[in-house]
C-alpha cells in the first residue's frame, strides 16, 4: 500500500524534484510551434489538435477504430472498447500480429529496401539491416524458438545488450506469440532469476558480452549465475557479439549463429487475439518485489503506433534515434515497436555517450543524419556539465525534432537542449508516461502545441488526464494534486503477472474510478501539465525507476544489517540520488569498510544503478508510534542535513537527535 500522499500536510513531492518544482513555478516562457515544421507536420495547428482531441475523448471508439485501421489485421475487431477500469478490453475479436505490422507490412511493400535497423557498436562497427532482411532474420529466429519447443503463451527471458539481435529477439517472440520478458542488461544475476522464476520462463536469450565505456560486460556469465536458481529454463541461446570466451553448458546452451544457420526463413505469424499478452516488463513499485506488468497485443500496437506517428511526427524518411536501452519500456515502445510500425529507420547504439569522447552522440547524429533524437534529461544535464566544446564542431543539421523522457526536465536543461542541440529550430517533445501506460500520455503534438520549458504540455489523443485530490475532486488550476487518468487507453497494462489483485490495488484503489499514476502534478491556466515527481516510495535515479523497499530488502538481506530505510534526495545530475540509513545487528560496528561493502552488496544484489550514493549508520530509525518509518524526516535529513517540521509522533526523540548529529 502506498503511503497517503497528502496526509503529511502537503503533497509529498519526493525530495529529488522539489528543486525542479520551485524553478518550474517561475517558468513562463512559451515557444510557439516552428512554422516551417508545422507546415509539413501530421497535425498542423492548435485548432486541428483541439478538434482531434475532442473527437478522441467524445467518440473514443470512432477515433481509436480509425487509428487501428491504419495497421493490418488478419481479422477485424467486433468492438473497439468493452468494459472499463480496471479491466477494459480493446479491439475485441480482432486478430493481428505485431511483428507483421512492424516488419512484413513494410518488407512486402514500398519499404522493402529501406534500412530498418541501423546499428553502431561502441568500438565503431556499423550494420544496416533493411526491412526485407529483417523479415528473413525474424522468421529464422522465430523458427529457432519453435525448434526449442517454445509455444504460443510461453515466456522467454531476454538479457542482452543493444544490438540488432535484441530487436530481432523481441520481434521473433511476438511472431510466434511467445511472451517476452526483457531484463535490462545492467541488472544483476538476482534480478534475472527473480524475474525468470516469477513468470516461469522456458528459454533465456543472451549474448557473450556487450561493450560499454571501453570494457566488456559479461552478460552470459551473469546469466550462468542466475540460472543456478532457475529450474524452469530449458535452454539458453547465446548470440556471439564479441567472441570473448564463455562457458557453454552442454544440453542447455546453444549458439545463436549455429541455430539460425539451420533454421528455415519462412515462419507464418501467429494470429494473435487483440487481448493476448505480448510481453511482461518488470518495474519497481512501493513494495520490495518488482511488478511484472503485462501488455497485450492489439491496444499496445495501436497506442504505440499512433503516439509515434504524432508525437514524433514520424515519417518514412526519418532516421530516428531513441537513446534508451530496449530493456526499459521506452526501448520497447519507442525503439522497437512504435517506430518500426511507422516504417522508420531506427538507429541503435550499443555503448556509452562518453566513449571514446564526450561527443560520441553528436558524431553519431552527424554520421547517420539522425532527424529525430529522443533522450533523457539526465543525459542532457551530463552534456551540459561536459561543456559546449563537445557540441561545437558538429553540424547537427539533420535534426528536426528532439524529445525527452523519464523524469521532469528542469527548464535550464530544456533551454540548453533547445538552443545548443536544436539550434532553436527543433521542437522539443517532453513526453510523460510510464511502464504501466505503454505509450505517451502527456506530450506535445509538435507543430500544433506550443511548448513551455519543463511542462509535458497537454494530453495525447484519447487520454483524459486530471489533477485531483485523494477523493477524486479536481484541484484548482495552479495547485498541486494527484495525476489521474479517468478513461481507459489502448496501450495500458492489463495486469501484474500472476497477481491481478495487486494490479487493481496498486492503480485503481487510491482514487476511486480512476487510474492513479503515482505522480503529483499541477495544471496551469492554459491547461498545461507540470509533473512534480512521485508521491509514493518510488525514486527516479537518472530516469531509472527504483523502489526504496527493493533497496531496503537488499540491504537487510546482508547478514550484518538489522534494519534499513532508503529515501531519495535531490541530485543535480541524476535528478535523485539514493540515501540509505542502516542499523546493524548486535556485535557489528560501523566502519568505512562496511559502508563500502554494503554499497557494493546492493550493486551485486540489484545492479549498479541501485548502489546507494550515501549510506549512514544509525542506532535506530525514526518511527511513528505505530511503527512506520518516518521517511519525510529521513528525506529532509538526507537533503538538508537538518530536520524541521512536526515530529510529535516520533517514537523516540533521541533517535532524531542522534541522526542529526550524524552519530554512527
Ligand atoms: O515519475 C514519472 C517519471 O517516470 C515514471 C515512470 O517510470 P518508468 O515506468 O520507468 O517509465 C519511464 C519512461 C516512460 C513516472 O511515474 N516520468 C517519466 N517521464 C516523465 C516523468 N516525469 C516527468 N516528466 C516526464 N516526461
Amino acid at each position: 500500500m502506498s503511503p497517503d500522499p497528502i496526509a503529511e500536510g502537503v503533497l509529498m513531492v519526493d525530495a529529488g524534484t522539489t528543486q525542479n518544482f520551485s524553478s518550474l513555478l517561475r517558468e513562463n516562457r512559451v515557444f510557439a510551434p516552428n512554422a516551417e515544421f508545422a507546415a509539413k507536420a501530421h497535425v498542423k495547428s492548435e485548432a486541428e489538435y483541439e478538434a482531434m482531441y475532442r473527437k478522441s475523448v467524445e467518440e473514443p471508439e470512432a477515433f481509436w477504430g480509425e487509428a487501428a485501421g491504419e495497421l493490418e489485421w488478419f481479422e477485424p475487431w467486433e468492438t473497439v472498447l468493452e468494459g472499463t477500469f480496471p479491466e477494459p478490453k480493446w479491439f475485441v475479436g480482432g486478430k493481428l500480429n505485431l511483428s507483421h505490422n512492424c516488419v512484413d507490412r513494410h518488407a512486402l511493400g514500398a519499404r522493402r529496401d529501406a534500412v530498418a535497423l541501423l546499428w553502431e557498436g561502441e568500438p565503431g562497427e556499423i550494420r544496416k539491416i533493411t526491412y526485407g532482411e529483417l523479415l528473413v532474420e525474424v522468421q529464422k529466429f522465430a523458427n529457432v524458438l519453435k525448434g526449442l519447443g517454445v509455444q504460443r503463451g510461453d515466456r522467454v527471458a531476454i538479457y542482452m545488450g543493444m544490438c540488432p539481435e535484441l530487436a530481432i529477439a523481441l520481434l521473433a517472440c511476438a511472431r510466434i506469440g511467445a511472451i517476452h520478458s526483457v531484463v535490462f542488461g545492467g541488472f544483476a544475476a538476482h534480478a534475472i532469476s527473480d524475474r525468470v522464476n516469477d513468470s516461469g520462463c522456458v528459454v533465456v536469450l543472451t549474448q557473450d558480452t556487450s561493450h560499454r565505456r571501453g570494457s566488456e560486460i559479461r552478460l552470459k556469465a551473469i546469466v550462468d549465475e542466475a540460472m543456478e536458481k532457475c529450474s524452469t529454463v530449458r535452454n539458453v541461446v547465446v548470440f556471439q557479439r564479441s567472441g570473448s570466451p564463455v562457458n557453454m553448458v552442454p544440453g542447455r546452451d546453444l549458439w545463436w549463429h549455429e541455430e539460425i544457420a539451420k533454421a528455415s526463413a519462412t515462419c507464418e505469424p501467429e494470429w494473435m487475439d487483440a487481448e493476448d499478452p505480448l510481453f511482461i516488463l518488470y518495474t519497481s513499485g512501493t513494495t520490495g518485489k518488482p511488478k511484472g506488468l503485462v501488455h497485450t497485443t492489439g491496444g499496445y500496437s495501436v497506442g504505440t503506433y499512433l503516439t509515434t506517428k504524432y508525437v514524433f511526427d514520424l515519417r518514412d524518411e526519418d532516421v530516428y534515434w531513441c537513446t534508451a536501452d530496449i530493456g526499459w519500456i521506452t526501448g520497447h515502445s519507442y525503439v522497437v515497436y512504435g517506430p518500426l510500425q511507422c516504417g522508420a529507420t531506427v538507429l541503435l547504439y550499443e555503448g556509452a555517450p562518453n566513449w571514446p569522447e564526450n561527443d560520441r552522440f553528436w558524431k553519431i547524429v552527424d554520421a547517420h543524419k539522425v532527424s529525430v533524437f529522443y533522450t533523457a534529461p539526465t543525459a542532457i544535464r551530463a552534456f551540459i556539465k561536459w561543456g559546449d566544446q563537445y557540441v561545437k564542431g558538429h553540424s547537427l543539421d539533420s535534426l528536426r525534432l528532439l524529445g525527452t523522457v523519464g523524469e521532469p526536465i528542469n527548464p535550464e536543461a530544456w533551454m540548453w537542449f533547445y538552443q545548443e542541440i536544436g539550434k532553436e529550430r527543433c521542437p522539443i517533445v517532453d513526453t510523460y508516461w510510464q511502464t504501466e501506460t505503454g505509450m505517451h500520455m502527456i506530450a506535445p503534438v509538435p507543430g500544433a502545441v506550443a511548448t513551455k520549458p519543463g511542462s509535458a504540455t497537454k494530453p495525447f489523443f484519447g487520454v483524459v488526464a486530471e489533477v485531483v485530490t485523494k477523493e477524486g475532486e479536481l484541484v484548482p488550476l495552479g495547485q498541486g494534486g494527484l495525476l489521474v487518468v479517468r478513461k481507459p487507453w489502448p496501450a495500458m497494462a492489463r495486469t501484474i503477472y500472476g497477481d491481478h489483485a495487486r494490479f487493481v490495488e496498486a492503480y485503481f484503489s487510491e482514487v476511486p474510478g480512476s487510474y492513479f499514476a503515482g505522480d503529483g502534478a499541477r495544471r496551469d491556466e492554459d491547461g498545461y501539465f507540470w509533473l512534480m515527481g512521485r508521491v509514493d516510495d518510488v525514486i527516479n535515479v537518472s530516469g531509472h525507476r527504483l523502489g526504496t523497499m527493493e533497496i531496503e530488502s537488499a540491504l537487510v538481506a546482508h547478514a550484518k544489517v538489522a534494519e534499513a530505510a532508503v529515501v531519495g534526495r535531490p541530485d543535480e545530475m541524476k535528478g535523485q540520488a539514493i540515501a540509505a540509513f542502516v542499523t546493524l545487528e548486535e556485535g557489528n560496528e560501523p566502519s568505512e569498510a562496511l559502508k563500502q561493502e554494503l554499497r557494493q552488496w546492493v550493486a551485486k544484489e540489484i545492479g549498479a544503478l541501485a548502489r546507494p550514493d550515501d549510506l549512514r549508520f544509525t542506532q535506530m530509525l525514526p518511527k511513528t508510534r505505530s511503527g512506520k518509518i518516518m521517511r519525510r524526516l529521513l528525506r529532509e535529513l538526507a537533503t538538508t542535513g537538518t530536520v524541521s517540521g512536526d515530529t510529535t509522533t516520533l517514537e523516540d526523540f533521541g533517535v532524531l537527535a542522534k541522526l542529526k548529529d550524524g552519530e554512527e
